[in-house]
Parts: C-alpha cells; structure tokens; sequence
C-alpha cells in the first residue's frame, strides 16, 4: 500500500446531515473513485472519545457515518476506509509524538482556548475545568492520523486549519529530532465545497440543532424542509435569491443552469410553498436510490464491519512497517 495522497478523517459523533454531504462526503467519493489517488478515509472513533462519553451513541454513530459513507457512493475498493481504533499503530505513533510536542503549541490549540475562556466568563476559579487530557492533546491524535500514513494532502473544513499548521511543527521537530521521516502536510480548504445553511439560516451544524439529517424518512425530510425559514414576502412578489436558505440549497444540489434558471423564477416571484416542495423533490430525487442503500447496510452492520475491516488491513500494509521503521529510528528496536 503506497502514503496517502489525501487523508481525512470524520469524528464520529452525531448522524450525518445534508451540510456534511455537500461539504465533505461529495468531494470525497469523487476523490475516491480516482484511480490515480490513493485517498484514505476513517472512522475517527478515538476523537469521539473526547467529548462523548456514551458507548451506545459512539457505535450509532459509527455505523451511522459508515453507512452513509458507502451507501453515497465511496469507492470502497479504490481507496482505504477504515476505522481508526483499528490501527493500533496510531495511539503508538501518538505517544512518540507527544513526547516531541511543546505544551505551549496544545497552549495555543483553539478548542482548549475557547473551553478555558468559557471557563473563565464564567467565573470558575479553575480555568481548566472539565478539561481532560484528551481534549488538551488532541491534536497530537491528529497529527499521529496523518503522520501515520505520510500523507501530501489533508481536506479539511476552516476550523482544522490549525491542527495542520501544528501537524506541521510536530512532523518537521520529529525530523530534526530524529531523522526525515515524515511528509508536512499540506492543508486543503475546499472555498469552491459548499458551506449549506440550516431550518434557521445559520450554518448547518449538528451544534445549532438547524440541521437536515441525510437518511431519516421521505416523510421527515419533505417535513424539515418545510420548516425552513422564509420571509414574509407573498406569491408572486419578487424574491431575492442569494439571501435565501431555500435558494442556498437548491443551489448546493442542482447543476449551473438549473440553479440560474431557479434565480430568475424568484425574481418573478415564486411562492415560498412552491419552491419548498420543488426542493423537497429535488433533493429526494438524489437522495432516493442512496436511502435504500443505506436502509439495507443499516440492518446488515456485519457487512459494514467487514468493509472496514478490509479497509484496516490495507491501511495497515503500510503502518506496520512504517511504525518499524519510526521505532528503529527512535532507538526502540532489538538490543543486538
Ligand atoms: N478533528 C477532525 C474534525 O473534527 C477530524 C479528524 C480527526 C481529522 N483526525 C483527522 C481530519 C485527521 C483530518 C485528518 O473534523
């Protein structure tokens, strides 16, 4: 198995939505089809450790993610799709890091600083409270999953900007440390992938609660997508299009020309209810053949462990040998 050309990974902690489709699922299956990459894609069940503390949500979700993972459409075959709790590798690979990791870089990592300012706005007398280790380092785990399997280049959305800089620091120290193992990767922020607005207008994030979950019932998604906010204008009043949730997501789904021709129907005033079933319909269209998909992969996790599983033992093809030879390197090989 050759390093990773691309390399992400997809905490596994809620069900998917219709933003994590256009934001990342979609870019990720073209990529995967692509038989001139090698693109790897987990399951980061470890992150989800961080702040879920449930076993029977952390397994939902897993399966939920994986599901909705293949049933889009994830060339399975051409690319590795593993969970990362099944490279034991890793949390080796995490602990050499750690100990070539300045506290004061984890001191600068955004999601510490923010739980520790929420701490202090509070009024709490201990600034880290609630603060585990593993929320502290975790962009060590971080580094390790890319590190692990050398890859060039690392998808991500804006807020995980950082944790690369820091896989950075962390992969170039090793190599001054040590010797030139690792690759620095390099960050890949898709401006052109769409960023879907919510029910209420915000971003679609599991953390607003605004949210579209890609797989519940037909009867469910024509039922939230009905609830999204509108404003007051009637039928037939003219309506703008790029200050519209609805429009906003039509335009994630639908081709140019499509869209264009949906901006010029709300200049002559489209009514809300109209546009409302037309997107439900839209995107139940595309949704439709993957939902059965996803329906029989839910009643059949055995085949989702064994996809998985196969994906680890490519995965691994190139971890065990690598973490070899970073033990040989680090002096933690035979005394002979
Ligand atoms: N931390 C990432 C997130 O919350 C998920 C993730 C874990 C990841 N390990 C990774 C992304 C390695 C890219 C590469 O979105």
């Amino acid at each position: 198995m050759k390093n990773a050309d691309f390399l992400t990974g997809i905490t596994t902690s809620g069900t998917p939505h219709l933003g994590n489709y256009v934001g990342a699922i979609r870019p990720a299956v073209e990529t995967s089809k692509n038989p001139r990459l090698v693109s790897y894609y987990f399951l980061a069940d470890y992150h989800s450790l961080i702040k879920n503390h449930d076993p029977k949500l952390r397994k939902q979700s897993a399966l939920e993610i994986a599901a909705s993972w293949i049933a889009l459409g994830l060339d399975y075959d051409n690319c590795v799709f593993y969970r990362q709790s099944d490279i034991p590798e890793i949390p080796e690979l995490t602990w050499i890091l750690t100990c070539l990791t300045a506290k004061g870089l984890m001191n600068r990592a955004h999601a510490y600083k923010a739980t520790v300012a929420d701490n202090e706005e509070q009024g709490h007398k201990d600034s880290d409270k609630g603060i585990t280790m593993g929320l502290f380092s975790y962009p060590v785990l971080m580094a390790a999953d890319i590190l692990m399997f050398n890859a060039r280049k690392v998808p991500v959305g804006k807020d995980q900007v950082q944790h690369l800089e820091m896989t950075r620091d962390i992969a170039a120290r090793f190599n001054h440390v040590y010797k030139k193992l690792f690759i620095l990767p390099e960050v890949v922020v898709d401006e052109t992938s769409a960023v879907l607005a919510g029910l209420d207008g915000r971003k679609m994030s599991k953390s607003y609660h605004n949210y579209i979950p890609l797989f519940d019932t037909q009867k469910r998604l024509r039922k939230l997508i009905m609830k999204i906010k509108t404003n007051s204008l009637g039928p037939d009043e003219p309506k703008d299009p790029e200050t519209c949730t609805l429009f906003s997501i039509y335009k994630a789904f639908a081709s140019q020309s499509e869209t264009k021709e949906m901006a010029e129907r709300y200049r002559q005033g489209i009514a809300w209810g109209t546009m409302k079933l037309e997107l439900f319909e839209y995107i139940d269209e595309i949704l439709k053949a993957p939902r059965k998909r996803y329906e029989e992969l839910i009643k059949n996790p055995s085949d989702i462990d064994e996809i998985l599983k196969k994906g680890a033992m490519k995965a691994r093809e190139f971890s065990v040998p690598f973490l070899e030879k970073i033990r040989e390197t680090i002096g933690i090989q035979s005394l002979g």
